[in-house]
């Protein structure tokens, strides 16, 4: 039970879907319905879930061999065949006797195909159950009859609600080890029935289970409850609305996928219709343009369609010639999803690093890409008492409630409304990480009313005015490594050599425009998001900026990177080791650092991320300030 088997099924997600796709193409005349099990260590998941495959006759002859033979070694269930192993893949899960990933499997019944996602029960992995609920139609939440709700199943059940599924199965299981007590089974559904109201869960369906015995699992009643009126659960899951005909019912909306352009002659958008559907002749609206035009055609692989509707890839083609690409979204002229830019999202934090409130993430939503910050969280939610609680930060497999702006407009939609249109991942731009699992749940109406203001004398004119190429040169490095003092040099030689410049420096800037800040994680983060834009506006206007600040992180460096133009942006590292900026000391920090009397001291107690590829580093025990100086000139001139 390590995390690196949690980060190894990880990487498997990609092939799962793979597998999905594959199964999908040769089961295309049924309907699918995705589910998912949750349950605490024991109720019996796996079990059920081999019985599903089992009586689907999902396991071929040699496999049921092998099984019988495995049953009677290490089986939990003396000679009966222990179906738990054939879900149970791994040695090592089998000596803990618990499951740990997400294990999707897939079976089907004559009326329905089906998929199911077996989620672990531990509290610590509640990113795995994000991972494997946010596709599902229905969730079956499993209790042991001798335990009754728990609270896991209220975590499980939370959670589930949270990620969107409205169909929720409490399976009482194990009932054949409570003689098939009717009232064991009445009074876990009134305990249940309290607690779903309180969340928010509308209606639920209870049925008395045994997974090992096989009772109400392929028919219903079962001779041993004899009391219960319902569906078995095998009828239930075939007979259940699935997503896919909710989705079908709202209106259009396709995320542009790629634009297909083989010939000239042939312009059309490809994508997964999100919801509704399509006709040829319809109106329709790209956003975030707002363009309009009518469908001209709807083209498949298999010919042409006279109408398309949600989960099926197509490609539209359109009367006019409008722009869309790849991120924008198609969606019905008269009833288009909104736009905007600063949301209130819920968040379920999924990496081991803490979340960096003010630090840009990828953020990805349907086929768009954006940069995005999370501001400090409204709330953290406790999934086992369902209490709101203070929080500065969230960690892993925390769920809470945050503002997040994006730098572009989104299309999107409230996650209750638009699973595809409101549901995002967060990626880490270093590490590539995801990071976060979100869900959009409106959007902030200020966003709406600030627009961007179109000047007529461009920053082109301002840099023609002035007859040169605006740059950055950043300067990182420890306290006390010499960047205000190189960086003042080289502003000296480029002044004399008629350039215009700026030089913004850390403890000058700390002074003013950000007295407000101090050296925490998330002040240093805002600091340097505050230069970086300054420094924007700085180049717009034609200068050529130069900034001294410690700027400790890669990823808000980066940041400044990515806001600037190509070859705009030139990183500067002042490399200093540590015990020479200590021991020079010239502002006695390191020394009060040392003794305790400064907290978060860059080097001492706060870290340095040096830059892994910077444009230029300069070694100032080799150099003096004035020789650092002349050789990032030298480097730079060449660029004019
Ligand atoms: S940054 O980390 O946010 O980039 P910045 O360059 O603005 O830092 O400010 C660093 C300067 O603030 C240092 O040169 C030092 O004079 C002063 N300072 C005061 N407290 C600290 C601290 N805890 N860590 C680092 N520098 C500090």
């Amino acid at each position: 039970m390590t995390e690196q088997k949690t980060e190894a099924a990880y990487k498997t997600d990609a092939l799962i879907a793979e597998d999905i796709d594959a199964y999908l193409e040769t089961h295309q005349h049924k309907t699918m319905l995705r589910f998912i099990t949750c349950g605490s260590v024991d109720d019996g998941k796996s079990t059920l879930i081999g019985r599903l495959l089992y009586d689907s006759k999902m396991i071929f002859e040699d496999q049921l061999e092998a099984l019988s033979n495995d049953s009677k070694t290490v089986g939990t269930q003396g000679q009966e065949i222990d179906f738990a192993l054939l879900v149970d893949g791994l040695a090592a899960e089998r000596e803990q006797g618990i499951t740990i990933d997400v294990a999707y499997r897939f079976f089907n019944t004559e009326k329905r195909k089906f998929i199911v996602a077996d989620c672990p029960g531990h509290e610590q992995y509640t990113r795995n159950m994000v991972t494997g609920a946010s596709t599902a139609d229905l969730a079956v939440i499993l209790v042991d009859a001798r335990k009754g709700v728990l609270v896991q199943t209220r975590r499980h059940s939370y959670l589930c609600h949270l990620i969107g599924i409205r169909n929720i199965v409490l399976a009482v299981n194990k009932m054949d080890l409570v003689g098939y007590d009717q009232s064991t089974f009445d009074q876990i559904v009134a305990d249940y029935a309290a607690f779903a109201q309180d969340i928010g869960i509308e209606s639920f369906t209870a049925m008395p289970i045994s997974g090992f015995k096989g009772d109400n699992i392929t028919s219903a009643p079962s001779a041993n409850t004899p009391w219960y009126d319902g569906p078995s659960l095998v009828e239930h899951l075939e007979s259940v609305e699935v997503l896919s005909d909710e989705a079908a019912a709202k209106p259009f909306r396709m995320p542009v996928q790629w634009v297909n352009r083989p010939n000239l002659d042939f312009r059309g958008f490809s994508g997964l219709i999100a919801t509704g559907s399509v006709k040829p002749g319809d109106a329709v609206r790209v956003l975030p343009s707002g363009k309009t035009s009518t469908v001209k055609s709807i083209v498949t692989f298999d010919g042409e369609l006279d109408e398309a509707v949600a989960g099926q890839s197509v490609t539209i083609t359109l009367n006019d010639e409008i722009d869309c690409s790849r991120g924008d979204v198609l969606c019905v002229a008269d009833d288009p999803p909104e736009t905007a830019d600063q949301f209130e999202a819920t968040l379920v934090w999924l990496n081991d690093e803490d979340m960096h409130v003010g630090r840009s993430y990828w953020l990805k939503i349907g086929t768009q890409t954006v940069s995005a910050t999370v501001q400090q969280p409204k709330y953290r939610i406790d999934v086992n008492t369902m209490d709101e609680l203070a929080a500065k930060t969230l960690s892993l497999n925390d769920i809470g409630v945050a503002e997040v702006y994006s730098d572009k407009p989104l299309v999107f939609e409230p996650y209750a409304d638009n699973r595809t249109l409101g549901g995002f991942i967060l990626v880490d731009k270093i590490t590539n990480a995801t990071v976060a699992a979100g869900m959009l749940n409106f959007s902030l109406r200020r966003s709406q009313n600030v627009h961007w203001q179109a000047t007529d004398i461009t920053r082109e004119h301002h840099a023609q005015m002035k007859n040169q190429t605006p740059r950055v040169l950043w300067f990182t490095g420890l306290s006390g490594s010499g960047k205000s003092t190189i960086a003042n040099e080289v502003e000296k030689k480029l002044a004399l050599m008629n350039r215009h410049t700026f030089l913004l420096d850390g403890d000058n800037v700390r002074h003013g425009l950000n007295k407000d800040l101090g050296f925490t994680e998330a002040d240093r983060i805002e600091n340097i998001r505050r230069i970086g834009e300054v420094a924007k506006l700085m180049t717009d206007a034609g200068l050529i900026v130069l900034t001294a600040f410690i700027s400790p992180f890669r990823a808000e460096r980066q940041m400044v990177r990515d806001m600037m133009g190509e070859a705009e942006f030139i990183e500067i590292f002042v490399d200093t080791p540590l015990e020479v900026a200590e021991e020079r000391d010239v502002k006695g920090l390191y020394k009060k650092a040392r003794e305790g009397k400064l907290k978060n001291f860059t080097g001492i107690d706060s870290p340095y991320e040096p830059p892994e590829n910077p444009e230029i580093t300069v070694n100032t025990v080799e150099m003096t300030p004035a020789e650092a100086a002349s050789y990032i000139i030298d480097q730079i001139l060449p660029l004019k």
